[in-house]
């Protein structure tokens, strides 16, 4: 449908997009900020918004002040970094696309350019979610002209954003401590992130948000911005000197890995953004639900996401199957609902120095193949999940000595050394044939595996093919396909994003994937912030959670069981610890928490989140039902008191109006000698009532706690009890 409208407006429920579509002219973001009315007439308003936002000739600049369009092409004159980088026959191409038409089908816009030669179309993809204000963005570039187009760096998009979002609040880290949060002032010059993993990484999040200075997470004005994307990738905000912020994301190309033949298309990853003027934890909640509404598998969304135990911290290669069984015996005792078995039950792999490739069962430790603890395991009531890693090889493999070829390198430089393992180039059909077709066998003779845990557990530090071309591109679309075919061949298996933790944990893969493993650190305390900091863009029921070992194998840190499953109860929870040398009082606290799980598992995997501000020492957050009758707060005392007792406890996000019962649920018995006053006591036998409006202003004074102490709030609306 041809639009006329000179203007697209997009109106989510707190949000408003109004993008100028003048056929014949440059397209151009006008407004992204708070939903305004544009009434009937949406040009009118598009209108006045430009008018109002009028930009006069600057001094020391050209007279009318250079558009940002949403390629920011070099053909436009701009002086930032332009959104498209490309050439043809060694030659800048500079031209300027032009809207062609736009079209719109229901929530979804396409804005159609060309340019001047008509040998290059670049679709832009505008879908909006009505209830979450996420705009999902996607952009496809087609050479329309003679010979190859060299595609040098392709942004989503340039998205023009209001100076007075001067802060940007970006995740960083590494292995065992990802989603580390940092809020930083944007500086003239330019604020990037730039991935070269070859997966999406622990250190560089392909996701941030801008924000107010004023902002919290209560309120205030925010814009987030995630590139669902598994491979390299660029995100950068440029802040040039007349004020204004532009905004790049994009899947990042090695020199001469994308290149377009005459007709060939490229399509980039898909930007999900979104703005609200309702604070950070607002913003949370949109990307949350969008998840829950879009991204969640149908089959995995039906049911409550089980309790898992995890085999690998217990018993790491050292298997047998009368280990399995003691320690499903126990896990069942304690209430898991679904036994994963992790690596090391495959052929040769007594060590990480053999085996990866051969995805057939061990023998010499499962003389009779994996049936028997599968039925142990699923006679004890749980569902059975298995530990592949399908995209990598060890030297000691069949799978590498028939195929030393099929794997990615620099042709003329040794391998890295990375876990023993090489990365295999499924960009080589007949490689992506060969696992496929492994991992078909595999499930279709084990069809009671309900679950993979699929791992990648090396970065990818030579993405290039035996003939020396760059292929990561081509091999991040490969992962997705195997993973696509996988699933289309055995629809009943879910899947869990693992890379040696949080390593590939993004959108893209969450399309296809259902969970991910958020940490290989199960130290309670690190665990705090790594899942606050994942909390900004995915829910809690996709975090992988578990409660590991007393001491943690990663951090050798020593930290009560109440710490450690409170702090895997706001997740997707689990335990990974040996079971057969727990205690009975740790195996009993355990048990308690699975159980409380069980039963606020439906708020947690589908209510709010509500950050507390951030403070050091401690950590503060809430989840609350969407009809804010019930909800759980969570209060964890990280350091010791600075001062002799602690602050007051604000429950932002319940409902004013609303009586509540207030209890402190957790933990059922303090480490340390109870620091609760007869009126806390009470919180925790009866309960106590009161209005919401005193709950979020007056608050809680909080007991002085010892550190390594968490406890939990429950709150129940009267007028459900
Ligand atoms: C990675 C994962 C771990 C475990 C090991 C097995 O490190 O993150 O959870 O599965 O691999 O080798």
């Amino acid at each position: 449908m041809q639009d006329p409208s000179p203007y697209l407006a997009l109106h989510g429920k707190s949000s408003t997009l109004i993008i100028s579509v003048e056929v014949g002219a440059s397209p151009t973001i006008c407004y992204w900020g708070p939903r305004i009315d544009t009434g009937s007439t949406p040009e009118n308003a598009a209108k006045t918004v430009r008018q109002l936002r009028h930009r006069h000739g600057a001094q020391g600049g050209p007279s009318i002040e250079v558009p940002v369009s949403l390629s920011c092409e070099p053909g436009t004159g701009y002086l930032g970094p332009n959104g498209l980088e490309a050439c043809r026959d060694s030659a800048i191409w500079a031209h300027v696309l032009k809207v062609k038409t736009v079209e719109q089908q229901k929530n979804t816009y396409s804005i159609v350019c060309t340019d001047s030669e008509n040998s290059l179309k670049v679709t832009y993809k505008f879908e909006i979610d009505l209830t979450t204000d996420i705009i999902c963005i996607q952009t496809i570039f087609q050479n329309t002209g003679k010979g190859a187009l060299q595609i040098n760096w392709a942004s989503v998009l340039c998205i023009v954003l209001q100076s007075e979002l001067s802060e940007i609040i970006s995740f960083s880290g590494r292995w065992a401590r990802e989603f580390q949060t940092t809020r930083s002032p944007l500086q003239q010059g330019g604020f990037f992130i730039e991935n070269r993993r070859g997966r999406t990484s622990h250190d560089r999040f392909p996701g941030m948000v801008l924000c107010h200075k004023n902002t919290t997470e209560n309120g205030g004005a925010c814009f987030g911005v995630h590139l669902g994307w598994s491979g390299n990738h660029h995100m950068r905000v440029e802040t040039l000197s007349d004020g204004r912020n532009i905004m790049q994301a994009g899947a990042l190309f090695a020199p001469g890995e994308m290149s377009l033949n005459s007709g060939e298309t490229y399509e980039t990853p898909k930007l999900y953004t979104a703005y609200t003027p309702n604070g950070l934890s607002a913003l949370s909640n949109s990307y949350h639900d969008y998840y829950r509404e879009y991204l969640t598998d149908q089959h995995t969304g039906k049911n409550p996401r089980p309790i898992h135990y995890n085999s690998w911290e217990a018993i790491y290669f050292d298997h047998t199957p009368e280990k399995i069984k003691k320690l499903a015996d126990i896990a069942a005792d304690l209430g898991v609902e679904r036994f994963v078995l992790d690596d090391g039950w495959f052929k040769g792999r007594r060590n990480d120095k053999a085996g990866l490739g051969d995805w057939t069962v061990d023998t010499s430790i499962y003389p009779d193949g994996l049936h028997p603890i599968i039925n142990h395991i699923n006679d004890k009531g749980m569902g059975f999940g298995l530990w592949v890693e399908p995209e990598m090889v060890n030297e000691d493999s069949d799978f590498y000595r028939d195929h030393p070829d099929w794997i990615l390198g620099a042709p003329l430089e040794p391998q890295i050394e990375f876990r023993n393992q090489y990365v295999i180039d499924l960009s080589r059909p007949e490689a992506w044939q060969n696992i496929f077709n492994q991992l078909d066998a595999l499930l279709t003779e084990y069809p009671k595996i309900e679950y993979l845990k699929w791992d990648m557990n090396r970065d990818i530090n030579h993405p290039y093919s035996h003939t020396g071309h760059a292929v990561l591109h081509k091999q991040t679309h490969s992962v997705y396909k195997l993973i696509d075919s996988i699933r289309a061949k055995h629809p009943h298996i879910e899947i869990e994003s693992c890379a040696s933790g949080g390593g590939r944990a993004d959108f893209g893969i969450l399309e296809r994937t259902d969970r991910i493993w958020t940490s290989d650190s199960n130290d309670a305390l690190d665990r705090q912030w790594i899942q606050r900091g994942a909390s900004y863009f995915f829910p809690l029921e996709v975090m992988g959670s578990h409660v590991g070992p007393a001491d943690c194998k990663i951090t050798h840190r020593h930290l009560p069981m109440s710490l450690r499953a409170a702090t895997a109860l706001f997740g997707h929870m689990g335990a990974e610890a040996d079971l057969t040398s727990m205690t009975e009082r740790d195996k009993n606290i355990l048990k308690t928490a699975f159980s409380l799980h069980k039963n606020y598992r439906s708020l947690l995997h589908a209510g709010d989140i509500i950050r507390m501000p951030a403070c050091s020492g401690e950590n503060n957050f809430g989840v609350i039902a969407k009809d804010r009758k019930t909800a759980l707060f969570s209060h964890t005392r990280i350091d010791s008191l600075k001062t002799t007792m602690p602050g007051l406890f604000q429950f932002h996000g319940l409902d004013p109006s609303l009586q509540y019962r207030l209890k402190l649920i957790w933990p059922i018995e303090f480490e340390t000698p109870s620091p609760l006053s007869a009126e806390t006591t009470d919180l925790a036998s009866t309960g106590y009532e009161v209005q919401g409006d005193l709950l979020i202003k007056v608050g809680l004074q909080l007991p002085p706690l010892a550190p390594q102490t968490c406890v939990i709030f429950s709150l129940t609306a009267l007028t459900d009890l």
